[in-house]
């Protein structure tokens, strides 16, 4: 069954707007960035995921695949975003079947909770392998299409059809500190910094390099890892803490990637859409 559009769409995008381009995702069997593919599937784009569980990866592109009547999505299963080659493979396979890679999103990420007294020098080395350097590799094995696709839609302000971006999924942890997070703030930091080098060091060839943090997003694995689902009284402090007293959904974080995306996005390179309901600015939020 496919999923109803209002669930992870505005109304606000136009249908075709991704019509022929093509998207690269890592962490694309997660909630967060298959919600921001099936967005970009739903409006014209195919797309390759890839996941280190190859099961749930192709389950989850073929499920992507009914965004959109004719959409083509390729699952890409037991691929490592630590290891550069395997990730280098999925991304020829990815240009050689879709014919280009326009868009990146480099979502792949792992945490769980943990004082800095618990953690162990390779518990930490492990987030940041995953978060940071798996995120450094998404660009460095990607980047050869993103040049070309950035040449192909030159982004000159009024073209409508945009190639060339890229967006992290990053996280808020590192902007205040959060208690039993340093292993994912510092790799998340990392992932900020990643992003905006990369909008200096490739503005000039149009290539656009934005970062996305979502905050609390009801029904992820995020939410349920960082303990905001674990019981009653620390859902509902989390709740309260949340200025805008809602969760965040899917669509929130899917609808801030189709902004980015789209020639909406055209003048916004080396930027941090916090997606929160500024949640961080509120001291017992996650
Ligand atoms: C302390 C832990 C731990 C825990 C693992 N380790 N879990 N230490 N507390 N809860 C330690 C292990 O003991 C080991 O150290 C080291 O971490 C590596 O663990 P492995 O299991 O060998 O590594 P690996 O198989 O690569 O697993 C990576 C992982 C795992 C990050 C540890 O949790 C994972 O695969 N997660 C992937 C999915 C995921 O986390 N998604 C959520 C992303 S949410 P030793 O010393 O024993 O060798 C997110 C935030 C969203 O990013 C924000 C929303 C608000």
């Amino acid at each position: 069954m496919a999923l109803p559009r209002s669930e992870y769409l505005s109304d606000a995008w136009k249908d075709g707007i991704f019509c022929n381009k093509v998207v690269f995702c890592t962490g694309g069997g997660g909630t967060i960035c298959s919600a921001q593919v099936r967005a970009l599937v739903h409006l014209g784009a195919n797309a390759c995921i890839i996941g280190r569980n190859a099961g749930k990866t192709e389950r989850m592109a073929q499920s992507l695949a009914k965004a959109r009547e004719g959409a083509k999505v390729i699952g890409i299963g037991a691929v490592d975003v630590r290891d550069l080659k395997s990730l280098e493979a999925a991304v020829h396979r990815c240009a050689n079947e879709l014919g280009a890679i326009d868009y990146v999103i480099a979502g792949a990420a792992g945490n769980f909770l943990a004082p800095i007294s618990g953690l162990s020098s390779n518990a930490f080395r492990t987030v940041l392998e995953i978060d940071t350097l798996g995120s450094y590799n998404t660009l460095k094995a990607t980047l050869p299409y993103l040049l070309v696709s950035a040449k192909k839609n030159q982004n000159t302000g009024r073209n409508k059809s945009t190639g060339g971006r890229i967006i992290f999924v990053s996280a808020t942890f590192h902007y205040a500190g959060t208690p039993l997070q340093a292993h994912a703030a510092a790799a998340k930091a990392g992932v900020d910094a990643i992003s905006a080098t990369a909008a200096l060091e490739y503005g000039p060839q149009g290539i656009t390099s934005n970062v996305i943090t979502p905050g609390p997003i009801a029904n992820t694995e995020g939410m349920a890892r960082l303990g905001g689902n674990e019981d009653q009284e620390s859902a509902d402090a989390v709740f309260r803490s949340i200025p805008l007293q809602r969760y965040g959904t899917v669509k929130d974080i899917a609808d801030g990637t189709v902004y980015l995306f789209s020639d909406t996005g055209n003048y916004i390179t080396g930027a941090v859409l916090v997606i929160d309901g500024a949640s961080w600015r509120s001291p017992s939020a996650l």
